[in-house]
């Protein structure tokens, strides 16, 4: 193995979340309120296949077992299928995942499986069809639900759900999702709110910090898990009577990025040290041919030295992500 991904700070990079598409069918309030709006008139060449096998094999060589393929919506890709394939045919990559919004699920979720998409990501902010359709923009609440279904029958044995928590929204809900996932094996992920750069006033309304979920967590009974060096970013918690787990994803809390062992690609090919705040590192140039590699494993390298210790949220700071959906999340 060519030397592992390290920072200056000595974390390090077990995870790659691997941006194929910036486009997203969905309108969520908090990422796409007015839908996707191209930054340019021409379409967006984004990553080919080629080009994603070879990033993939260069963070592969140098320790990374999990990639998470991201959107926009990833699905929204013909060749999504193949992408899952060529990731996964990647000796070291032992995890692929996805986070999706859903909408692809029930007819393909088993075709990515026998590709060798081994965990998945689905985004559901409210189990209430009418509040769904509120904060997403889209009518799609069974759909969603159907394709879980389908998920857990082409073999998938945990769905993990995101639920970006929204004051006066789903944050009242807690007691609905509970009783949803007693008898799943579903990880329900309560995500705080970040605040993005095109996303003020709906920050100001509706951040609501998750410490109120954790507090009635640990006061009925659930317990904290332990983390693997590759897993993302939520304290899990667990409970004897329930088949599902809580996921906490508290970005605003301090010491949030010490434990950070994730890079990210963009769909234009640029490495972004932090969801935060940085303009990317190109690769594209490099991912032209395999004899490249030792290039681009420097490159990488060496713009990583640069990343910074956190991505200092709590200071007001949006940094330059417009929207998770331009970088994927
Ligand atoms: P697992 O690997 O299954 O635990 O998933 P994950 O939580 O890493 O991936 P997912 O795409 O489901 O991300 C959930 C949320 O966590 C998204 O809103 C991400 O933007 C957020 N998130 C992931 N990594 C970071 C990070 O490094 N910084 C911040 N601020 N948020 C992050
Ligand atoms: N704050 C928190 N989570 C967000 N997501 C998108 N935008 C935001 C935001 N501003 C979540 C989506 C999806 C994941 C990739 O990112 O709900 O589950
Ligand atoms: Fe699309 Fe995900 Fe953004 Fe919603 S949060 S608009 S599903 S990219």
């Amino acid at each position: 193995m060519a030397n592992q991904f390290e920072d200056q700070y000595h974390r390090k990079f077990y995870y790659l979340r691997l941006s194929i598409t910036d486009v997203c069918n969905f309108k969520c309030t908090y990422c796409l309120p007015d839908g996707y709006q191209p930054a340019e008139r021409k379409k967006p060449s984004f990553l080919t296949l080629d080009e994603i096998r070879r990033v993939t094999s260069a963070f592969a060589a140098c320790g990374t077992t999990k990639v998470r393929i991201t959107g926009g919506e990833p699905s929204l890709r013909r060749d999504f299928t193949d992408i899952i394939r060529t990731v996964a045919e990647q000796p070291g990559i032992r995890k692929v995942a996805t986070t999706t919004n859903g909408y692809r699920m029930a007819k393909q979720v088993k075709d990515w499986r026998d590709a060798g998409l081994t965990h998945l990501n689905v985004s559901v902010d409210s189990l209430d069809p009418k509040m769904f359709y509120q904060i997403t923009g889209e009518n799609l609440f069974h759909q969603v639900m159907d394709g879980i279904d389908a998920a857990f029958d082409a073999g998938f044995e945990q769905v993990k759900i995101n639920t970006v928590l929204l004051k006066d929204l789903n944050s009242q809900q807690l007691p609905q999702f509970l009783a949803w996932i007693k008898d799943r094996p579903i990880q329900l992920r309560f995500i705080e709110l970040m605040q993005t750069g095109e996303m003020d006033s709906l920050f100001q309304r509706h951040h609501v910090s998750g410490v109120s979920i954790r507090n009635h967590l640990i006061a009925n009974g659930w317990l904290l898990k332990a983390r693997a060096n590759n897993d993302g970013p939520a304290q899990v918690f667990c409970h004897p009577d329930y088949r599902g787990e809580i996921g906490l994803i508290m970005p605003y809390e301090k010491d949030f990025c010490q434990s950070c062992n994730r890079l990210r690609v963009s769909s234009l090919g640029k490495l972004h040290l932090c969801l935060f705040g940085d303009h990317g590192v190109e690769l594209r140039d490099l991912l032209t041919q395999d004899s490249q590699q030792a290039a681009l494993i420097d490159r990488i390298q060496s713009g990583l030295q640069e990343k910074a210790v956190s991505h200092f949220l709590d200071d007001g700071n949006t940094g330059m992500t417009p929207h998770l959906a331009s970088i994927g999340g």
